[in-house]
């Protein structure tokens, strides 16, 4: 059984209350809140002075994924607006394990993202100073896209790379996951799933975040 978090990136934004009351009421475990700066991703999503609203409201987890160039510059912002998990791109950061260090002096764990053309390899001789890896199954930027299927492959790697160093880091998976794909993620050995269209098109989005905590 997974971790699932529902992707607000895919909400209606003029219910956004309604929308994190409904992830509140759900069997969801985690916010998932995507921030993007246009630069670092071809797209611009939204900021702190949201995440700072959505904190008022939500009662779980707020796991924020940062889609920006130099992320260590807004590190202490993001905590004060209630970040609890802070995720900055490996390809985002030239001293990322300095990076990671400030953000768990902040009390945040810390996660580093992969893009899809990252080899997880990467991230050896730094796999015990991450609290979460969040593997792109997708080009970051945009809700909605197909899932990549080498991901599969990476979540194994990946998987026994932390297993070899003994330690707790979480896998998360974000992009395109949906309860076809999710099974075998989790047996590949993914810890947390991010869902965004999956979850917010669907007719009965309670229903659905049920079905994928099920798996
Ligand atoms: C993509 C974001 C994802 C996105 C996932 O850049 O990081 O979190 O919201 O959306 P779906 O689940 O629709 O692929
Ligand atoms: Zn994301």
């Amino acid at each position: 059984m997974a971790l699932i978090a529902p992707s607000l990136l895919a909400a209606d934004f003029l219910n956004l209350e309604r929308d994190c009351k409904m992830v509140n009421e759900s069997a969801a475990d985690w916010f998932h809140l995507d921030v993007m700066d246009g630069l670092f991703v071809p797209n611009i999503s939204f900021g702190l002075p949201v995440i700072e609203a959505i904190n008022r409201v939500a009662t779980k987890t707020l796991d924020v994924h940062l889609m920006i160039e130099k992320p260590e510059r807004y590190i202490q912002d993001f905590k004060a607006a209630g970040a609890d998990v802070l995720t900055v791109h490996y390809e985002a950061s030239t001293h990322l394990h300095r990076s990671l260090q400030a953000i768990k002096a902040e009390g945040m764990q810390a996660g580093v993202a992969l893009n899809p053309h990252t080899p997880v390899s990467l991230l050896k001789d730094v796999i015990q100073d991450i609290d979460l890896v969040c593997l792109m199954s997708v080009n970051p930027g945009f809700g909605g896209q197909k899932f990549i299927e080498r991901t599969y492959d990476k979540v194994r790697e990946l998987k026994g790379m932390i297993n070899e160093a003994g330690s707790n880091t979480l896998i998360e998976i974000d992009g395109g996951v949906n309860t076809d794909n999710a099974p075998k993620l989790i047996a590949a050995g993914a810890d947390v799933l991010v869902a965004g269209s999956f979850v917010f098109r669907a007719e009965n989005q309670i229903g659905t975040i049920a079905a994928l905590k099920a798996i």
